[in-house]
């Protein structure tokens, strides 16, 4: 028995808690199995029991793909700036115990490792994977523009000493657009803060990795998704594979499902602006207030998924967002009845891939997640940007000013993005001729990234590539 699953190829994956990056690759992890014949194990650093969208999501996992789960690293009293970044690296580096012994357990039980692929936050997984010597790869569930600049970031930051939202000049950034400091990822705004040190810390540690895999493609972002293919010795090699996405997946099933996709099949087709901060994202009470009258008056129908305001409940995550009060009660007095014939509002957690892929949504009002902007893009969905956090104000400059599929809204002089702004964009998105050019943008968009995934497609070579080498190793 030992000497047959010796022979075969079996991958460990280290993901990290978040469901926005535990997502794609457990995406991944099925293509390998269902294109592949792979197996798989995920090894889960905790941070205590998981999220029922967590368990839903492995426990759909085929008998071929398992899991093993971590021992729950606890922070019982963290500082009011601990960033999430820094959460998960730490929750890593403390875990690395335990990652070590789950390794030695794959490889006790017979299997045949020829890949040990971890999150972009799980760099110390690196020296695990060479110390048992396996093939050490990094997977990246964000934009090639942002892994472009987690390989520049090193040189960065010798050579500028000033905060990075400070500089006078756009930042450049290998084979990408140029972005205004403030604009750069949500982590290194602080460069005396930890998580600036920790983003530091991996992205010195990435020419490590034998390969790094993208969840991108390469008619999205060809101007950097050239340049990572083109760096200095090729090291290390980048896989574009995407888009990775889940389509009709049994993820939200325990979550009244079927309230929005009911509510979709009764208005016209692409009618509907479908309203998400993804996994995690929150709004300050007064930022609810705005976005409602916004919706209000843009005259258009929305679906709107609402959560408590973030400065009601402490250290907002995904993981909190769950447990508090009625969110709808932080909507303006009076505001559901009057929008009640065009409007559907759902607190919490929505079937997202469901819904983007529904006719009847029109436009999609987003943080930029990056795993939001693509099940939007495979739909041919255009966008309005509203980043918040991590990467998504890069991913929103990107998106609007390099891809041009989406609108970005302004924030104003008191913080707010206000109702008259979100009410012009909304209208000149799904009625204006600015809306026409985005749309039929995102539209040629749609039928690439069906081409890049389709037999001989870029994405679909570019992972048997990528299977090939480990089945040969
Ligand atoms: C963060 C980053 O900003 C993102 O770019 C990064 O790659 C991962 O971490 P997150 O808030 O998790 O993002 O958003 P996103 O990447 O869009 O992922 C959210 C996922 O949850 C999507 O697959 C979305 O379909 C799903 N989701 C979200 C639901 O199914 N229902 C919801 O109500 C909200």
């Amino acid at each position: 028995m030992a000497a047959k699953s010796k022979t075969t190829p079996h991958i460990a994956f280290l993901p990290t808690p978040g469901m926005g990056h535990l997502i794609p690759l457990v995406q991944f992890a099925k293509k390998l199995h269902d294109h592949h014949q792979i197996s798989s194990t995920f090894i889960i650093p905790t941070y205590g029991p998981l999220s029922a969208a967590q368990k839903t999501l492995l426990s759909g996992l085929p008998s071929a793909i398992n899991y093993i789960l971590l021992p729950p690293v606890y922070f019982n009293d963290p500082p009011p700036d601990f960033k999430i970044e820094t959460r998960i690296s730490l929750n890593i580096a403390r875990s690395l115990p335990a990652i070590r012994d789950a390794v030695k357990s794959l490889l006790d039980d017979g299997k045949k490792l020829v890949a040990f692929v971890m999150d972009l936050f799980g760099t110390d997984g690196l020296e695990v994977a060479l110390d048992f010597g396996i093939s050490p790869y990094i997977f990246f569930p964000s934009t090639a523009m942002t892994l472009s600049l987690f390989l520049h970031l090193p040189k960065l930051d010798e050579t500028v000493s000033c905060e990075y939202r400070e500089m006078a000049e756009k930042v450049k950034i290998p084979g990408c657009i140029p972005v205004p400091g403030k604009d750069l990822l949500d982590p290194v705004q602080d460069r005396k803060n930890d998580v600036y040190k920790w983003v530091l810390h991996h992205a010195k540690k990435y020419r490590m990795a034998e390969g790094i895999i993208l969840n991108s493609f390469k008619e999205l972002e060809p101007g950097p998704v050239q340049a990572l293919q083109e760096q200095e010795d090729n090291k290390p090699i980048v896989y574009p594979v995407g888009p990775l996405i889940r389509m009709g997946s049994k993820l939200d099933d325990n979550l009244e499902p079927n309230l929005c996709l009911k509510w979709l099949n009764e208005q016209p087709r692409s009618s509907v602006l479908y309203v998400s901060f993804g996994s995690g994202g929150t709004l300050s009470s007064a930022q609810i207030i705005e976005l409602a009258f916004g919706l209000e008056m843009c005259e258009q129908k929305f679906l709107w998924v609402v959560r408590c305001p973030n400065d009601r409940i402490s250290n907002a995550s995904f993981f909190s967002i769950q447990n508090f009060d009625d969110p709808l009660a932080y909507l303006p007095k009076g505001f559901l009845e009057r929008t009640k014939d065009r409007g559907l509002v759902v607190p919490l957690w929505v079937p997202q891939a469901q819904i983007l892929a529904h006719e009847s949504i029109g436009a999609f009002l987003t943080h930029c997640g990056w795993n939001s902007t693509l099940e939007s893009v495979v739909n041919g969905i255009p966008l309005i940007a509203w980043p918040l956090y991590a990467e998504q104000k890069m991913n929103a400059v990107m998106l609007h000013e390099y891809v041009k599929i989406a609108l970005r809204l302004k924030v104003g002089e008191n913080g707010l993005v206000g109702r008259v702004e979100i009410a012009n964009v909304v209208k000149g998105l799904m009625e204006g001729e600015e809306g026409k050019g985005i749309q039929s943008r995102v539209r040629d968009l749609k039928e690439d990234a069906s081409k890049v995934l389709s037999e001989n497609g870029s994405s679909t070579k570019t992972l048997a590539e990528l299977v090939n080498k480990w089945r040969n190793k």
